[in-house]
């Protein structure tokens, strides 16, 4: 296993503010770590370090085998960032936009010209490729930062939030743009405060809060971390609550719920399918009335708040026009 990041021990403190606490991450080549967390728990920071454009307090990193301290220009060859900001330039086309990165990374004009025009059709953004950005609709502007990130054919990229504020279609579009990159071989960290986003593109997970590594795993596993399968019984008379609890203690092992006041139940299982037809059965023997049952994987969202103690702090869906920049200012 080729490791393309790994970190060890980061810490970055801001004054009195902590950002990061001593932070170990790795990614293996090829694939996607999600990096999730509220608020201020230290995702953009972390990312700002490994992409070299902050220097950690102590603590080191490498990235594509470069120590991100000792050797950043030798990183930077190798890495594209989206940042949670957009970078491109407001008052220029999105084909110059392009041009203009493509002469950062030191491309002749005419190559720089090539890649910008390949980079715009990929994209679907060709059609509006001389059209000032302004213009720009906020998935457009996205897949154009994007874009710019991939200029210099990066082997590792950083993406900070990359579906921020997009509406569902075309953070869908988002998506598979990012996973025809991996399929491709990119190695992608990518900071999300949509957890279905994390679970559908990254093969792990790491959790993030007030700047240190609270868990990591697989979705699976961080799933079943938080206890597995859960029945949720409503039955019809309320009062049948702790009868239908003693009907159903056979089936599980941990303690079942029970509410009286509403008539509803959680009962944890394991075997999913198999135990929900055991509790209708057994339920059925006993004569109490169902009015609801269903079976309950948890969801990231469920991880998340058995971790973290919230819930995640969905940014505000803004229209372009709004300005994210303006809102929260750069980091
Ligand atoms: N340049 C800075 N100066 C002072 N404090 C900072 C700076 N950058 C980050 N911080 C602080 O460090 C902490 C971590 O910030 P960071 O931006 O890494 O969080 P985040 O997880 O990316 O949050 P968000 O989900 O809001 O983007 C926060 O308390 C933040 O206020
Ligand atoms: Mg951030």
């Amino acid at each position: 296993m080729t490791l393309a990041i790994q970190a060890r021990g980061l810490v970055k403190h801001f004054g009195e503010v902590k950002a990061l606490n001593g932070i170990d991450l790795e990614v293996e080549q090829g694939k996607v770590v999600g990096l999730l967390g509220p608020n201020g728990s230290g995702k953009t920071t972390t990312v700002r370090i490994l992409s070299t454009l902050l220097r950690p307090d102590s603590g080191s990193a490498m990235v594509g085998g470069h120590d991100v301290v000792a050797d950043p220009d030798a990183v930077r060859q190798l890495i594209g960032l989206t940042g949670q900001y957009a970078a491109v330039d407001q008052y220029l086309t999105g084909r110059e936009n392009l041009e203009l990165f493509g002469k950062l990374f030191h491309l002749s004009k005419k190559d720089a010209q090539a890649r910008a025009d390949e980079l715009l059709h990929r994209f679907d953004l060709h059609d509006a490729a001389d059209r000032g950005i302004k213009g720009y609709s906020g998935g457009m502007r996205r897949r154009l930062d994007l874009a710019a990130s991939l200029i210099g054919n990066p082997a590792v990229l950083f993406l900070d939030e990359p579906t921020t504020g997009l509406d569902p279609r075309s953070r869908q579009g988002m998506w598979e743009v990012i996973e025809g990159l991996v399929a491709e071989g990119t190695t992608v960290l990518l900071t999300t405060q949509y957890l279905e986003e994390a679970d559908q593109l990254a093969s792990r997970i790491v959790v993030l809060d007030h700047g240190n590594v609270i868990a990591e795993g697989t979705s699976n596993e961080l799933k079943t971390q938080v206890g597995g399968d859960r029945i949720e019984l409503d039955v019809v008379n309320n009062a049948d609550a702790s009868r239908a609890a003693n009907a159903l203690q056979s089936l599980s092992s941990a303690t079942i719920s029970t509410d009286e006041a509403t008539g509803k139940l959680l009962i944890p299982v394991t075997g999913g399918s198999t135990a929900i037809v055991a509790a209708v059965r057994a339920l059925d023997e006993a004569s109490i009335g169902i009015a609801d049952i269903a079976l309950r994987r948890p969801t990231l969202d469920d991880v998340f708040l058995s971790l973290t103690g919230h819930v995640t702090e969905k940014p505000v869906e803004k229209s372009p026009a709004s300005g994210r920049r303006s809102r929260r200012g750069r980091n």
